[in-house]
């Protein structure tokens, strides 16, 4: 595994063989992908970022506007990587969002999209509300709030019961993010453009995961995203919550693969 860095901006590489991004939720990094980076390396050339602001990329004291995090990885393959063929770009909720500007800035360098338990529709103003109070307190008193509140939220009840190291890795990844990282993406995301009119207009094959037990992205909301993109399916993960990826590494795994292998 590799590690590169583009103007404080840590990504993870591995691999060789048609490019995949992967593109963490908040307010997490690069790690939450571990089981897709040792299964896909094998076979992908694998990129896995550490976002601006999480992980051991720097931060930066502005808005961090989805368009930011998406034009960033742009970059970090065309001059970082000298990535000249389309991706497969894979995003996990705020990376799904990522996802979506990606395709529509970068039509020409994705190839297909992997939509993990995310939502197009842009926040509610409770949900704009919330998040400049979080961006407020996180500033005052470090992430420590959110790592002991999100867990609930972000596995689902099985992972919770049964897989508590799951549980405390996430939340120690959450408590070493940086404040300021923090608050710059919950002000990007409270301002992200509302996705669900552009829709029908993305022709990539397009793969949507959601786990069945997800209550921030939920299966219905998923469906629907999936009714209005032409080529795509949706995939339920049992027993997964929000995090589907992490909490059902096979399953998830299992169903990107076959992805892959239908749209060679
Ligand atoms: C995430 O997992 O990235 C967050 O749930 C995204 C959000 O807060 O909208």
């Amino acid at each position: 595994m590799a590690d590169f860095h583009l103007n404080e901006r840590n990504v993870v590489e591995l691999g060789s063989g048609p490019p995949m991004v992967f593109a963490h939720g908040f307010p997490l990094d690069h790690s939450m992908w571990d089981a897709q980076i040792e299964e896909f390396g094998k076979t992908h050339h694998v990129i896995a970022p550490d976002l601006r602001g999480f992980g051991e990329s720097e931060s930066v004291d502005v808005v961090s506007h989805m368009w930011h995090f998406a034009d960033e990885i742009a970059l970090i393959l065309e001059q970082g990587l000298n990535v000249q063929e389309p991706v497969t770009f894979c995003g996990l909720s705020m990376g799904g969002y990522i996802a979506l500007e990606f395709w529509k800035r970068h039509p020409d360098k994705v190839k297909t999209l992997i939509l993990c338990d995310t939502k197009a529709a842009a926040d509610s103003d409770d949900a704009k509300h919330t998040r400049e109070e979080n961006a407020q307190r996180v500033m005052r008193e470090g992430p420590g709030f959110l790592a002991d509140a999100m867990p609930e939220k972000l596995f689902s009840k099985k992972t919770l019961r049964e897989n508590p190291e799951v549980v405390e890795q996430t939340q120690a990844v959450m408590r070493a993010t940086s404040p300021i990282g923090i608050a710059s993406a919950l002000r990007g995301m409270a301002t992200r453009e509302d996705f669900t009119d552009h829709l029908a207009q993305i022709s990539v094959p397009t793969l949507l995961i959601c786990g069945e037990d997800d209550i921030i992205t939920p299966v219905t909301e998923m469906q629907s995203m999936a009714n209005r993109i032409p080529n795509s399916r949706l995939a339920v993960i049992p027993g997964a919550g929000h995090m589907a990826p992490l909490e059902q590494p096979e399953a998830v795994n299992q169903v990107i693969r076959e992805f892959l292998g239908a749209e060679k």
